[in-house]
This record gives structure tokens, sequence and C-alpha cells, in this order.
């Protein structure tokens, strides 16, 4: 359920005509809608309403100020990855006491930087991780909290690139190797040991791998109680899939039932890290047809977003529903979208029937709020889009459209180079 919708053959967002904001703000631009974004987080936060748990917006996602404020605003915490997240989440008024952290590689700053800033807890991923946090955690005279993240060696069925608990991938440390790790970290003088962490992949479209971590996970859970390490914290990470084409993903409130029905009777508190199943549905970029031009194979359509704008398709061969925003009637075409950088791989769709494009029309590249904007560059020296979101019948500008002095920001060409 979004709230992008036609009225006349006119795209909307809610109650503003997508067209209008072209107008107003340029293209191309990424564009969220408020009640779709709520709507989401609603969706997943109120499935687990019968177990005590926190939902940690996973801000790689998407991580616009306004964003992270309108989560913040429903009770919700960060799952970061980074010092810039970190300080990103604090800027937009989540609670420090709410924020958990994972990651393989977090440097001594930035361990230093959440500990000063007493988040919830630290996903610690390694031996070494445990021992650097827990001296950086002596220097300041803290204690930090942390869950292990626990590799579970479960196949989530999706793309290579975002699997990340099979046992060859770089992420936590092995289950069966993980209680060691415990005893460890237990005997530790500036660590408390309160959670085990797992996350085996993104854009999940069955629960059945979700479940198998999940009870791999409480057993290991039950193995440390019973070693004198009792576990308040399960954090099942993120995943859930949506629908971009015509995959199935269960329902959050499927997602929920299987989760509480395993966990039944477990005196936890379940954290969970939803990133793609609340923004991918809430955005979309929006782009204009520059030109069209076809060849003896085929058709293209030239717009003005490239893959520095949306990678995803280029990364990840992924799918992005592509439509007219305003429907113009004309026979349908196959042909491919692209953008105006140099590479082949520049792309936003392949071989795709559609009703066919000319110069200056606009075109909506659906389910693009996840993992568009916040993995977009200035490849070719682009600047990067604006974002814009709406509520209701309003809307805002949430991030400029970059210029090109913000190109060269902090280049410098030193004496030497005549
Ligand atoms: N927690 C951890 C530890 C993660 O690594 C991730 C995503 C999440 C939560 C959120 O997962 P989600 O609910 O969004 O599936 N760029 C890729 C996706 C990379 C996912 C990385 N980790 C894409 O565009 O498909």
């Amino acid at each position: 359920m979004d709230h992008f919708n036609y009225q006349n053959d006119e795209l909307y967002c809610e109650a503003v005509p997508v067209a209008q904001m072209a107008r107003e703000v340029g293209t191309p631009f990424y564009l969220y809608s408020h009640a779709t974004l709520r709507q989401h987080f609603h969706a997943i936060d109120s499935s687990f309403e019968g177990i005590d748990h926190l939902t940690c917006f996973s801000v790689k996602s998407s991580a616009n100020l306004a964003i992270l404020k309108l989560f913040a605003g429903q009770g919700g915490g960060a799952d970061i990855v980074s010092g810039g997240e970190l300080y990103r989440v604090l800027k937009a008024g989540v609670d420090p006491a709410k924020i958990v952290y994972s990651g393989v590689g977090k440097r001594a700053e930035e361990l230093e930087y959440a500990l000063r800033s007493n988040i919830l807890l630290f996903n610690v991923e390694s031996a070494q991780e445990i021992s650097a946090l827990d001296k950086v955690a002596g220097r300041l005279g803290k204690k930090a909290r942390i869950a292990i993240r626990v590799n579970p060696d479960v196949d989530p069925k999706t793309h290579p690139y975002i699997s990340t608990g099979l046992k060859e991938n770089k992420f936590g440390i092995d289950i069966r190797e993980a209680p060691g790790h415990y005893a460890r970290a237990a005997g530790l003088a500036n660590l408390e040991v309160s959670g085990v962490s797992c996350h085996i992949g993104s854009q999940l479209t069955r629960v059945s791998p979700f479940v198998d971590a999940l009870i791999k996970v409480l057993r290991m859970i039950s193995q440390l109680t019973a070693d004198g390490i009792p576990i308040r914290y399960l954090d099942l990470g993120g995943g859930l899939g949506i629908a971009y084409d015509d995959e199935e993903p269960p329902h959050p409130t499927e997602y929920a039932g299987a989760i509480q029905e395993a966990m039944r009777g477990e005196n936890l508190t379940l954290i969970l890290e939803p990133g793609r199943v609340i923004v991918g549905n809430g955005g979309i970029l929006v782009t204009k047809v520059i030109y069209s031009k076809s060849t003896r194979e085929k058709n293209f359509f030239i717009v003005d977003a490239a893959m520095n704008d949306l990678m995803r398709p280029a990364l990840y061969g992924s799918y992005h529903r592509i439509q007219h925003v305003a429907k113009p009637g004309r026979p349908k075409v196959v042909a491919d979208v692209v953008g105006p950088i140099c590479e082949t791989g520049d792309f936003l769709a392949r071989q795709r029937e559609m009703e066919a494009f000319e110069p200056g029309d606009l075109m909506a590249v659906m389910s693009a709020g996840a993992y568009g904007f916040s993995m977009s560059s200035n490849y070719n020296s682009r600047p990067r889009a604006c974002e814009v979101m709406v509520k209701e019948d309003r809307y805002a500008v949430i991030r400029e459209r970059e210029t090109y002095e913000d190109l060269i920001r902090g280049e410098i060409i030193p004496d030497f180079v005549k």
C-alpha cells in the first residue's frame, strides 16, 4: 500500500501532482510520501505489539534527516553502521538509548563517539573488535553493552551481494564458535554482555530463513544462560523484502507472527532493524526523458537520472518499475532506459515493455526509496539529485540539489601543481 496513485492519468504523490513538483524543483529528484513511510513503519512496529520490542530503522537504506526524524517521532530507534550515521541520527533527535551499532570495521574513533553518546548496544563482529571496544571503554571509564553478531549459516535465498548470514560471508562470528567469545567477553572489565544479534541478508521473500536463524540463535541463548551468561536483547536484524515486480514477500504480520511464535515463552527484548520494507515503496525517483534513439537492435530512452543517482540496476541487476508521470496513451515498445553516464552499465531498465516516451516526458522509477539516494554518488561529476517529501497537499525539499560548487568543495590544488 503506497500513496503514489493516478488521478485522470496523472501521477500524484498523496495530493500533490508529481509533474507540478518536477516543474518547481527540476529533475531528477527523489520523492517520498510521508503517509507511506509512516504507515510502513507502523505496519512493522505494530505487528510486534505482542512482545517487548524495539524497531530500529536501518539508516543505511535512507538517511535523510527528515526521514529519520519521522521514525523517531513514531518511537523508533536506529540501526547504524558508521560514525556518520550516528551523527545523523543524533541530529535527527533519535534517542541514544534506542541506537544499535553494527558493522565489521568500526574504528576506535567511531567506538569512542558511540560510547560517549551512550548508545544502547554494540553489535560486535570479531574477537579483535571485542578487545578494541573493551580498551576504548576502559579509557573512557565506561561500560559498553554488547551483543555478539553471530553468523548462523542460513541461506537467505537472495542476491549474493546482499546475503550476509552464510558461513563464507564476512559478517559476524560463526555461531558454533560464539559461546567461546561470549565467555571471554564476559570476563572483560569494560564490557557488559547483554545481547545476541544476527542479520542474514536483505530482500528476503520468505519467512523460513528468518525462523531457521532464530531457532539456531535461541538454542545458543539457552546454552549461554546455562553457562551463566544471561541475555536480554535479541537483535534479529532487518531483511524483509518488498515487491519491486511480481515478488510476493510475506506481509509484516506473517513475518512477525512466525517470529513471535518461535519466541514464545522467552524473556527477551526483540530488536528489529528494518530498512527496505519501510522506505522501499515510500519513495520514487522522478526523471525526465532527454532523447530517444533507436538502433537496428534496440530502442533507448535517455533520461536525466543515471547510475550515480540509482545504482541498484547496475550493481545488482535489480528491477524498478518504469511509469509515465502523465500517461500519454501511446503504443507500447520494448526499450532500455539509460542515463547520460559513459558506461554500458548505466541503465535503469533493460528490455522492458513500456508505453513509448518522448523527449520532455517525465518518468517515475518506482520503489526507489531504499538504497536509492543513500547509494548515490557524484560519478561523472553529476551533482546529486534533490530529495522532496510530500505530506497530504504540501511538499518540501528535504535535501537541496547539489551545485557545481558542491562538487569541488574541499578540493585543493597544491603549490607544486602548476
Ligand atoms: N541490519 C544490518 C546489520 C544490515 O546489514 C542491513 C542491510 C539491515 C539491517 C537492513 O536490511 P533491510 O531491512 O533494508 O533489508 N544496497 C542493497 C541492500 C544492502 C543491505 C545491507 N544491509 C540493495 O540496494 O538492495
